[in-house]
């Protein structure tokens, strides 16, 4: 036999050697979910291991996210009070904008990504104004995306991340940014949003299922993928600098095909419903926790990732903060 392919995994020096990718820390994002009422902060039953915060909570977590290497987050407010409009979003005081305020304060050189929607702000749990018909009003909603990002942008966000899938909303949160001279704000959009059974534990955390109907005339349909492809390039022509692929392990293709297609960074979002089945799979020691971790998170790389958001971030940081290389 000429062709041996074991010859180069003999050794782990070797296996390194010829090792092709590899999870950085720079490209883990940590969300971190932010309230404005302390009796609202605490543990999240479906996503063992992450907290809703206070404000000076948050802080803290930062803090800690710093010292442990990692260098972005991603941050979603909970309000004390929701209402039809999702008003607080744009609340100059809401939680988002004093978590900004505070973590730039001490923290100035960590980035922060501002979520952009209004389900976690309206009390009937859609992204936007629901009309008479009972249907997501797309361009009223526009106008709530603009002034929540302006209030981030103003607060010193890095990058806002609109989520809400209105159409035209990176085109009209761009228009806005640069009309305030917030030119260097950037738009990370989640551009290939599906609507997905994978986000229960997130509308457990922020409350922000919806209380009649669902997502699906607004996020996309699990069986396309060709309109992700042009969802992506619509956002790019309207100004995105990031696209965002979410779900995460379901969507993998999309991810490749994203790297395959456009230049621009491109993030995949290992969402709150993957976190918890493996963290459920690790309570009953059903699979191990670091190598699955490990494989899983290298796996969004392999697939084409720049970016992984994902609630292991801060977990992998602190391994490899004792370990040197996970
Ligand atoms: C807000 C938003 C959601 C998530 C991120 N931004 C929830 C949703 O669309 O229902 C989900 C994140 C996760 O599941 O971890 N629109």
């Amino acid at each position: 036999m000429i062709h041996r392919p074991r010859r180069l995994r003999r050794t782990p020096a070797l296996r390194a050697l010829v090792r092709e990718h590899a999870v950085r820390l720079d490209s883990l994002v940590q969300p971190i979910f932010v309230v404005e009422r302390s009796q609202d902060a605490g543990p999240i039953s479906s996503m063992p291991g992450i907290e809703r915060f206070t404000v000076d909570g948050a802080l803290a977590h930062a803090r800690e996210l710093a010292r442990l290497g990692l260098r972005s987050v991603l941050l979603f407010g909970i309000p004390a009070n929701k209402d039809a409009r999702g008003s607080a979003a744009a609340d100059p005081n809401g939680p988002v904008v004093r978590a900004i305020r505070a973590i730039k304060d001490e923290l100035p050189e960590m980035l922060l990504i501002a979520d952009v929607c209004n389900c976690e702000y309206t009390d009937h749990g859609h992204c936007g104004i629901v009309d008479e018909r009972g249907d997501v009003d797309n361009d009223a909603t526009l106008t709530l995306l603009v002034q929540a990002a302006l209030a981030y942008a103003q607060a010193g966000v890095d990058v806002v991340a609109p989520s809400d899938m209105m159409d035209g909303r990176v085109e009209a949160i761009r228009r806005a940014l640069d009309a305030q001279g917030l030119h260097h704000i950037a738009i990370m959009a989640y551009s290939a949003k599906y609507a997905s059974a994978f986000y229960g534990p997130f509308r457990e955390a922020a409350g922000s299922s919806p209380r009649f109907g669902d997502r699906r005339t607004y996020q996309m349909d699990p069986a396309n993928a060709r309109e992700a492809i042009r969802e992506i390039d619509l956002d790019i022509a309207q100004g995105a600098d990031m696209v965002i692929i979410k779900p995460g392990l379901a969507y993998l293709d999309l991810v490749r095909a994203a790297r395959d297609t456009f230049d621009v960074p491109i993030a995949v979002y290992n969402v709150s419903g993957e976190y918890s089945m493996l963290m459920a799979a690790f309570a009953n020691g059903w699979l191990e926790r670091d190598r699955t971790i490990d494989e899983t998170l290298l796996a969004f790389v392999r697939a084409g990732a720049d970016i992984i958001i994902t609630y292991f971030a801060k977990e992998y940081a602190q391994r490899y903060a004792a370990a040197g290389r996970p």
